[in-house]
């Protein structure tokens, strides 16, 4: 595996693979990375014939007074784990050339609309680096696969309406959340949770599948999201949404008549100290 920080250097390493007409996989990460990521990676493996895993924690993502500063940062360990797994490529490239004007004089890819909603709503801005940094890495990495986890729901929905409304020659995979024996889904934040935090923490899911069954049994659908954020609330956390939402567009869904078979998702987000944490399940 190689591992390059400059971008010229990473270049090199693409243009001679697209000359063997390799098929490239990217796997965008802010690394960090546990078994929820390593799944991405596995996923990647099984897409294309060279996969590259970027890690950049990405400061444009993360609004004021939020945890870019102390996101953990551990990029040997990364190393290692993905060298083990066989990846072709890590790029780990310095913020100052990623972002060489400060980020406010830094042209931005702006998703309308489903960035403001859900997440967006309550972290102005996040999306819009998200979007940014993906379409970056886009254009500097050129894969022809790109490979997202489905844990960050509403980023993987923003993700491939950048791609149809740009015109990106991308794909995009997606691969399931890897979740903990209890049903915690894998994150990086998790770690900031206490013992004690962590021992509630796997409510948000089961509050998730209760509310699936709940629309299976055709409970209107305000009475499923109200119940849902009491739940929380009672639990100790402080939620910020529980909704259940159109699969592909996002849009808030309401009960239909038996026999309409839209796909929904149901996401939530919640803090549980410091720890924002945010899930979703299909329905
Ligand atoms: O999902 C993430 O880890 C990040 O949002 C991403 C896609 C790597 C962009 O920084």
């Amino acid at each position: 595996m190689f591992e390059v920080a400059d971008i010229s250097a990473l270049q090199n390493h693409v243009q001679h693979w697209k000359a063997q007409q390799q098929r490239l996989v990217l796997v965008p990460t802010m690394g960090n990375l546990h078994q929820g990521h390593l799944q991405l990676v596995q996923h990647g493996q099984t897409c294309g014939d060279k996969v590259i895993v970027s890690i950049f924690v990405n400061p444009m993502q993360f609004p004021p007074g939020t945890d870019f500063e102390s996101y953990p940062r551990t990029l040997k360990e990364d190393a290692k784990k993905l060298e083990a797994l066989g990846v072709d490529g890590l790029f780990a490239p310095a913020t100052e050339d990623i972002y060489p004007l400060a980020l406010e004089k830094t042209t931005q890819v702006v998703v309308p609309e489903l960035s403001d909603i859900l997440c967006g709503e309550h972290r102005p801005g996040h999306f819009v680096g998200v979007t940014t940094i993906v379409a970056k890495l886009f254009n500097i990495v050129q894969p022809d696969i790109a490979v997202f986890g489905e844990k960050d729901y509403q980023q993987l929905v923003i993700i491939k309406k950048m791609v149809d409304d740009l015109g990106y020659p991308v794909e995009i995979q997606s691969s399931a959340t890897v979740r903990e024996d209890d049903g915690l889904a894998m994150s990086s934040r998790n770690q900031y949770l206490s013992d004690q935090q962590r021992s509630i923490a796997p409510r948000l899911y089961q509050l998730l599948c209760a509310a699936k069954e709940q629309v299976h049994s055709k409970m209107p659908f305000s009475d499923i999201e109200a119940g849902a954020m009491q739940s929380l609330t009672q639990a100790g956390f402080k939620p910020e949404y529980f909704s259940i939402r159109c699969a592909n567009s996002l849009a808030p869904a309401s009960a239909e008549p038996s026999g309409n078979k839209k796909a929904l998702v149901i996401l939530a987000a919640a803090w549980l100290g410091k720890a924002r944490l945010i899930d979703n399940i299909s329905v």
